[in-house]
C-alpha cells in the first residue's frame, strides 16, 4: 500500500495532526521524522481534545505502531510525561507499540537553558520567538557532532562522559556570555537518568521497522511537524526552526528512501497564521485579523501564544508546492472563513519594483514585499456540517477551485471543523 507523507505548507499549525489522525485508520505505522516537542498537534475525536507534542498523531487508533525517527530531537522527560498521559486514557504505550530510533538526538536540560538564554539577549525585533524547548541547541550539537543519541542511554558511562564534555563548552558560554550559573554534570546526569532508563526498552531500528511493514504490504504515514516556511534552508531564515520540514526529509529523518514516499499531502489552512517572530506579508492588523484569530481559536497548541493571522498567501503555497511536490491538498479550517463578505488571496508580491511569484531569497526579503491581492466573494452559511463538495456554498467551492487553479494541485480533502468526522 502506498506510503503517505503529510506536511505543513505554511508556518505550522495548519491542522496536520487532525489529518494524520484521520489517515491513520488505514496506516500500519505513523512516524515522526523531524522537529521535537516544539510541535503541538491537536486531535479532536467525538468532541474530546488531545494535544500531542512528540508522539505520532496515530496513537489514538489502537494497534497502529508509533515510530520516532532519527531526524527527531527527543526530550526524554516530555516523552515519558506524554506516554503517561496517554496511558491514563487507556491507550497502549508499551514498547511493543512504540519505537524510538537509536539514532534520535536527545534534548538535554542544557539545550533548553541555552535556547532561553540566546533568546533573552536578543532585541524584540530580532527574537525568533522560539518555543523554548531546546530545539535549536540540540540540532546544533547534532551538527557539531557532540550530540547525545538515544542509543547512548544504553551505556551510562558514555552518557556521563558526553554530558561532561558538552558542558565544558556550554558552561563557558553560560557563565561568561550570559552571566548565568554553570551547570553541574553530575546533577544533569542524575536528572536525566530516570528518564533514560525508562526509554531504553523503546529503542529500536526504525528504518528496518518501516521496511518490514512495507514488505508485508502495510502503509506507513510520515507525519511532518512545523511548516515549509519554517524550514531551516527554505523558510524565512533566520526566523525558522532548526530542521528541514520539507517532505524530502521524511526519507532522511526516518531512514527510508525517497522512493518510499508515494502520496504527498500538503496541509493548507484556508488562511494564514504564524506564531513567533518573522515576516508575514499578508498579516492583518484589523478587525478581519481579529475575526480569524477569534473564530479560528488561533492560540499556539504548545506555548498558548496568540497566533498572528492573515489572508491566504499563494506565493507561500506556490513555493511549498515547488519544494514538496504534493500529490493533493488538504484544505483545513474553511469553516472559519464563513461570515466574511470578501476574501482575499495574495497571488504575487511586489518587490523591488517587480511582481514576483516566489519569495525573495535575500535574508528577511519577505519583510519588504507588498502583497498583490485578488478578491473573491465570501459566504455566510455555517459549513461545519458539510459532508461533501455539494454541501458547500457556491462561493466556498469557487474559493477552493481558485486555490486549485493557482497551485495546480487538486484539493483532495476539505476540513470544516476540528473533529475527526468534520472532513470529506
Ligand atoms: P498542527 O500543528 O498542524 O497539527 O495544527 P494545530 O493543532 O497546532 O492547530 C490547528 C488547530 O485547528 C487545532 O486547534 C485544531 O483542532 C483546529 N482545526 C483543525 N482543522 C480544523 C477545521 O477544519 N476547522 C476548525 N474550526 N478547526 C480546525
Ligand atoms: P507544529 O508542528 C508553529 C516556530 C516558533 C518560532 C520558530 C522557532 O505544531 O505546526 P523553535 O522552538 O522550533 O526553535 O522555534 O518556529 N514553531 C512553530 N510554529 N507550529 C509549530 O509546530 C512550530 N514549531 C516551531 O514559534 O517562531
Ligand atoms: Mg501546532
Amino acid at each position: 500500500m502506498a506510503n503517505i507523507v503529510v506536511f505543513g505548507s505554511q508556518w505550522g499549525d495548519e491542522g496536520k495532526g487532525k489529518i494524520v489522525d484521520m489517515l491513520a485508520e488505514k496506516a500500519s505505522a505513523i512516524v515522526r521524522f523531524q522537529g521535537g516537542n516544539n510541535a503541538g498537534h491537536t486531535l479532536v475525536v467525538d468532541g474530546e481534545k488531545c494535544i500531542l507534542h512528540l508522539i505520532p498523531s496515530g496513537v489514538l487508533h489502537p494497534g497502529k505502531k508509533c515510530l520516532i525517527g532519527n531526524g527527531v530531537v527527543l526530550d526524554p522527560k516530555v516523552f515519558c510525561e506524554e506516554i503517561d498521559k496517554l496511558a491514563e486514557r487507556g491507550l497502549d504505550v508499551s514498547p511493543g507499540r512504540m519505537m524510538i530510533s537509536k539514532k534520535t538526538q536527545v534534548i538535554m536540560p542544557y539545550h533548553c537553558v541555552m535556547d532561553s538564554a540566546r533568546e533573552s539577549t536578543k532585541s524584540d525585533k530580532k527574537k525568533i520567538g522560539t518555543t523554548g524547548r531546546g530545539i535549536g541547541p540540540c540540532y546544533e550539537d547534532k551538527m557539531h557532532r557532540c550530540g547525545i543519541r538515544a542509543a547512548d542511554f544504553q551505556n551510562k558511562d558514555l552518557l556521563r562522559e558526553k554530558i561532561g564534555k558538552a558542558l565544558e563548552e556550554k558552561n563557558v558560554l553560560l557563565k561568561h556570555l550570559y552571566g548565568m550559573e554553570p551547570l553541574d554534570a553530575d546533577a544533569v546526569f542524575d536528572e536525566v537518568l530516570p528518564y533514560a532508563e525508562r526509554l531504553v526498552p523503546y529503542l529500536g531500528d526504525v528504518s528496518t521497522e518501516i521496511q518490514k511493514i512495507n514488505r508485508k504490504g502495510g502503509m506507513v504515514l510520515f507525519e511532518g511537524a512545523q511548516g515549509t516556511h519554517l524550514d531551516i534552508d527554505h523558510g524565512t531564515y533566520p526566523f525558522v526552526t532548526s530542521s528541514n520540514t520539507v517532505t524530502a526529509n521524511a526519507a532522511t529523518g526516518s531512514g527510508s528512501s525517497p522512493r518510499d514516499l508515494d502520496r504527498i499531502i500538503a496541509i493548507v489552512k484556508a488562511y494564514t497564521t504564524r506564531v513567533g517572530g518573522g515576516p508575514f506579508p499578508t498579516e492583518l492588523f484589523d478587525e478581519v485579523g481579529n475575526y480569524l484569530q477569534e473564530n479560528g481559536g488561533e492560540f499556539g497548541a504548545t506555548t498558548g501564544r496568540r497566533r498572528r493571522c492573515g489572508w491566504l498567501d499563494l506565493v507561500v503555497l506556490r513555493e511549498s508546492v515547488r519544494l514538496n511536490g504534493p500529490t493533493e491538498l488538504a484544505i483545513t479550517k474553511l469553516d472559519v472563513l464563513s461570515g466574511l463578505k470578501e476574501l482575499k488571496i495574495c497571488t504575487g508580491y511586489k518587490y523591488q519594483d517587480q511582481i514576483i511569484e516566489y519569495p525573495p531569497q535575500e535574508q528577511n526579503g519577505m519583510a519588504y514585499v507588498e502583497p498583490v491581492y485578488e478578491t473573491l466573494p465570501g459566504w455566510d452559511e455555517d459549513i461545519t456540517a458539510a459532508k461533501s463538495w455539494d454541501d458547500l456554498p457556491l462561493n466556498a467551492r469557487k474559493y477552493l477551485e481558485r486555490i486549485q487553479e493557482l497551485t495546480g494541485v487538486t484539493v483532495g480533502f476539505v476540513s470544516v471543523g476540528p473533529d475527526r468526522e468534520q472532513t470529506f
